[in-house]
Parts: C-alpha cells; structure tokens; sequence
C-alpha cells in the first residue's frame, strides 16, 4: 500500500498576525521543496485567513490547517471556534489532542475524539495526536499507553475517512530529544492495530501515521526505513521556511 507523504507545520502559540503572513510567503517560495509531499500549515486562529489568502493567492501548494476546534457545531460557548467555521476559512486539516492542549486546556481522549468527529462530518481532516510522558517511556509501556489513548478517542468517529494520526512522545517535544527509529516502529505499529480493530485491515491501511518530537532536517535519515512512517508533525523547525523546506527535500 502506498500511502502519500505528509509534513505538517504546527506553529504553536508564535507568529503574530504580520510574521505569520511573511513566514507563509517564505514557505510558499520553497515550494519546489514540498512537491509531491502534502505539505500544511497550521498557524494561530488569528491567522488562519491571512496564511490561506497567500496561499490562494499564489495558487500554492500548501495546504491550511488548524490547532484545535471545539466539537459544538454553534451556540453559546464563549472562545471556542467550530469545525464549520475552519472550513470557511479553507482549512483541510485540524491538529487535535496535541499533548500541550491535553496539559494546559485538560483535554482528555473522549473530547479528542468528538472534536475529531466533528471535523470529519465538516470535511476537514483531523490529525489525532497521542503520545506518552516520561514516566511511561521509562517503565516500557508506551504501546499500551497510546493504544487507549487512540483507541477511546475513536469510539466518538463514525466514519474516519482519511484520518491522521501523529504519535509525538511528550519528552521528544522540543527537548531535543528524537525516539529511536526502533521505538517510533513499534509504537506505530501498535497504532495500526488499533486502527485496524476499529474499521478493519483495508481502511486503516490507508490511514497515515506521522511522528512528531524535536524533528530537523539533520535527524530524519533515521526514519526512513520505517515502513509505517508517512511523515512528520514539525513545532520548532517549522518557524523557519528553510529548515521546514530542508525537512522535506530529507524526506524524499
Ligand atoms: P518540536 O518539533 O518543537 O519538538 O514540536 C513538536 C510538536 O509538538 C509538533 O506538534
């Protein structure tokens, strides 16, 4: 089965409005880079239009996405941005459950899975974080943690069409800090099964797994040999157009 490479740019809380819309212009100019790989942008909300305007506006390549979404469809909930509104903005994907949402906003993986359903039924791809702290990398017991953490998440998804699923280890996050490729491999393949016991053998294997975790051009030669690895979730080397294009000419 061969499924199509993804980079995704999570830009986290940086760039205000004005560095968010120069730093899209930067990415759009190392294209060249991004062929043949789904490459998406996940900027602030505040930004979400100004980086889709410039990528409509040079017809790009790169693709828009989200950090978050909130599972309600409309209504009173003070702060919160829903899944309908996204796909007005062009967004195609939405980051959710990534492990600093699941730090600082308490999220846990029922809500992650209902904010994934209600991406899909808007047509936005989720991308559903998961991934393991230190404690339970330490005691060996990172399969099992990320399986329940998948694997109740999906209880909420109906149909998960295209779905994404990123496997970031929280001490491998901007730490500097890369999992063995041995681990990512094991750990990946775990999630497969997951996906395979929920929808089936044929539909999870068209679903991309992405690793995330201190991820650079220079360290991801390692990975290459990862047969389940379909690319990667990028915080820091993602703020800086060269290093994200340098990523991805890696990848090919
Ligand atoms: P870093 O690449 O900065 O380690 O961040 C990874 C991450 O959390 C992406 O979502």
């Amino acid at each position: 089965m061969s499924r199509k490479k993804i980079l995704l740019a999570n830009w986290k809380m940086n760039t205000n409005y004005n560095e968010a819309v120069t730093l899209a212009q930067e990415m759009d100019y190392e294209r060249k880079a991004f062929a043949g790989i789904d490459t998406v942008v996940c900027p602030p909300y505040i930004s979400l239009k100004g980086v889709g305007n410039v990528f409509a506006f040079d017809k790009s390549p790169l693709m828009l996405g989200a950090q978050d979404v909130f599972w309600e469809q409309d209504g009173a909930y003070t702060g919160f941005i829903s899944a309908s509104m996204l796909k007005s903005l062009a967004v195609s994907y939405c980051i959710v459950g990534h492990s600093e949402r699941r730090h600082h906003a308490k999220e846990d993986d029922k809500t992650v899975g209902l904010k994934a359903q209600a991406l899909l039924e808007a047509g936005i791809t989720p991308v559903i974080c998961v991934g393991e702290p230190p404690v339970v990398y330490e005691a060996g017991s990172t399969r099992e943690f990320v399986s329940e953490q998948l694997s109740v998440a999906l209880e909420q998804v109906e149909d998960p069409q295209n779905l994404v699923v990123a496997y970031e280890p929280i001490w491998a996050i901007g730490s500097g800090k890369v999992a063995s490729p041995l681990h990512v491999q094991e750990v990946l393949s775990a999630l497969r099964a997951v996906l395979e016991a929920r929808f089936g053998a044929e539909r999870a294997e068209a679903m991309r797994l992405v690793y995330g975790g201190s991820v650079m051009a220079e360290n991801i030669h390692a990975y290459s040999e990862i047969e389940e690895l379909d690319g990667f979730l990028v915080g820091g080397a993602s703020l800086d157009a060269q290093k994200f294009a340098a990523i991805a000419k890696n990848m090919k």
